[in-house]
């Protein structure tokens, strides 16, 4: 099996049915992406209510032959309580091979292919049988329907766990500078450890690096402004860079619909932060020097 190949920059569908685009500027979007070099769509089966899978499916079945220029990634083990989903009395985790296999299986309809190349299991469950869940996540390889696995949301030992029973592709976590926790916590020193790159979501925080009005947030703001003007980039050009600065190679999934912002997104792959700058954000992030 060859190595998982994601793009530098992974476009996020999260939010694409808040977009209320139709099936041709979803297929708009996917294009403009894989022009600035993201080939990679990160989804989950809940997306929009177990939406956003049949919407971008949509939009891949107008432009046949692009499948095979990208890579798509789904996550499962979330089970939300919605009209969607009758049997479900409580939101809960399921990583039950059952569940994984059936999510699987929706979520190719639903993306109207054949394989996925990356799945993940959208959060740590406390249920989780890490003997069971490895042999599904076998099965599920050798049938040619998922070419690579990982987690999200996973702690160091957690991911360690699963990682003893099959080879784990990445940990897709939340950081950004309002969300420093990974940088800290140990799973960004695993990730380097065992050459296995994380995958970052919200790396603008969800877009609230811009809008948070309380003063941390504006004074972080201040500080990356003036980084970013003497860079002569925008301040989420910033953003991306100072993750992907990291020496555990981050990936970031990024969450917007506007071509600008994917203008942005790109610059970032230019920039590499000299380690001052790197720390001048790090300490606004922070809110204190380093020792
Ligand atoms: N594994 C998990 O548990 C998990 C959780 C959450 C998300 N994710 C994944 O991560 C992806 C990205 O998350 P995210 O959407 O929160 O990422 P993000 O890139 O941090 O935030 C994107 C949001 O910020 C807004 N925004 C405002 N100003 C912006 C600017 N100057 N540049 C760029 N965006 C700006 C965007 O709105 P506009 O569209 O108007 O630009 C959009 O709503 C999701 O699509 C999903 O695939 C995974």
């Amino acid at each position: 099996m060859a190595a998982l190949q994601l793009s530098p920059i992974v476009a996020g569908a999260w939010r694409m049915a808040e977009w209320q685009m139709s099936p041709e500027q979803r297929l708009g979007w996917i294009q403009a992406s894989l022009e600035r070099g993201f080939t990679s769509f990160d989804h989950a089966d809940i997306y929009g209510g177990y939406s956003v899978e049949a919407l971008f499916g949509q939009a891949l079945a107008l432009a046949p032959g692009l499948r095979e220029r990208i890579q798509l990634v789904s996550k499962c083990g979330i089970q939300l309580v919605t009209p969607a989903r009758s049997g479900n009395a409580i939101k809960h985790y399921d990583t039950s091979a059952a569940h994984v296999r059936a999510s699987v299986e929706n979520s190719l309809k639903g993306l109207r292919t054949d394989r996925l190349d990356l799945l993940l299991i959208h959060r740590p469950d406390a249920l989780l049988d890490a003997d069971e869940l490895a042999h599904c996540f076998l099965q599920l390889q050798r049938d040619g329907k998922v070419l690579h696995f990982g987690v999200s949301n996973f702690t160091a030992a957690q991911f360690e766990l699963l990682h003893s029973r099959i080879p784990l592709a990445t940990n897709q976590v939340e950081c950004s500078p309002l969300h420093l926790d990974p940088l800290h916590d140990g799973t960004f020193d695993q990730a380097q450890r065992l050459g296995v790159a994380p995958m970052i979501w919200s790396p603008l925080a969800g877009g609230s690096l811009f809008t948070r009005q309380d003063e941390h947030a504006q004074k972080l703001r201040w500080i990356m402004g003036e980084v970013a003007g003497q860079l002569g980039v925008s301040i989420g050009t910033l953003a991306l860079a100072w993750l992907m600065r990291l020496p555990c190679m981050p990936v970031p999934v990024i969450g917007s619909h506007r071509l600008q912002a994917l203008d942005e997104a790109r610059a970032a792959t230019a920039v590499r932060l000299s380690a001052q700058d790197w720390y001048r954000v790090w300490t606004a992030a922070a809110g204190r020097e380093v020792a």
